[in-house]
């Protein structure tokens, strides 16, 4: 098993784990120092390329994104998302996440559940690629937006797809939206760690998305934290280059490469 992979397990019950979204070198490089795992995320489709949801996200998208982290990533385990309708056969999931890890040189693959797709992870593993989870709210799958673990039944399907992809050998599970009884259980009764959205601080580690706590996003539901607005303070930066410009001060002698 991958080293890095050993150290994220490693942690549970001892260190909470620290995720967050990258699509780019930039932003990666200065996540890796403060992350454990960088996940390249299919939320790419909405926050970047505007679309209405994860649906119509290319394989081609996420590799090209994939290869733009990788260069910033160092430390970190770096996981990618398979987009929706890349992983509905055995066979085609295995060929897609070989290709992804191929190009993207990524130390794992995500994949969302629809709790039926077990034997889909077990045929990745086998090609030793390690897999995340991913239950509860599940984009790729689900329509409407809904907090799962609501109630006795949901509560006890849950848990047995979380033990499922646990024995099919995933190293650790996203648990999106799930009430905090729910993903305290799920989290208690598991061996490899959990990893909540929006799911209370009962998991074994937290991810978000890096442009819903910049606030570059526009998107704040109630279990983001918005850190910093840089929507502002990229405004105000460009609002004084446009000044800059329009008024002649920028450029000036001291930007000049040549003469004057
Ligand atoms: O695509 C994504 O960013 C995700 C996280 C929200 C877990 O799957």
């Amino acid at each position: 098993m991958l080293k890095k992979i050993k150290n994220i397990i490693s942690k549970k019950k001892r260190h909470k784990i620290v995720s967050l979204t990258a699509y780019s070198k930039n932003i990666a490089k200065i996540l890796d120092k403060y992350c454990d795992i960088i996940l390249v995320g299919d939320s790419m489709a909405n926050v970047l390329y505007g679309m209405p949801n994860t649906h119509q996200l290319k394989i081609s998208n996420i590799i090209q994104h994939g290869i733009s982290v990788r260069k910033g990533v160092k430390k970190s385990l770096m996981v990618v998302d398979m987009p929706k309708g890349t992983y509905t056969t055995p066979f085609q999931a295995k060929k897609n996440a070989k290709l992804i890890k191929k190009k993207t040189k990524c130390d794992a693959i995500k994949i969302e559940s629809n709790n039926k797709n077990f034997k889909i992870i077990k045929e990745i593993i086998k090609a030793k690629i390690p897999v995340m989870g991913h239950i509860g709210f599940t984009p790729q799958f689900k329509k409407n937006f809904n907090v799962e673990g609501k109630n006795r039944y949901e509560i006890k399907k849950l848990i047995k797809e979380a033990l499922l992809i646990e024995k099919a050998g995933a190293f650790s599970i996203v648990l999106e939206c799930i009430t905090p009884y729910t993903a305290r259980t799920i989290t208690k009764i598991l061996k490899i760690p959990t990893i909540g959205i929006g799911s209370s601080s009962h998991c074994d580690g937290q991810v978000l998305v890096t442009d819903d706590i910049l606030g570059l996003s526009g998107f704040y539901p109630k279990f983001i934290k918005r850190y910093v607005n840089l929507t502002t303070i990229i405004e105000k930066a460009v609002k004084k280059y446009s000044k800059d410009v329009k008024t002649k001060v920028f450029p000036n002698n001291k930007n000049f490469l040549y003469g004057k």
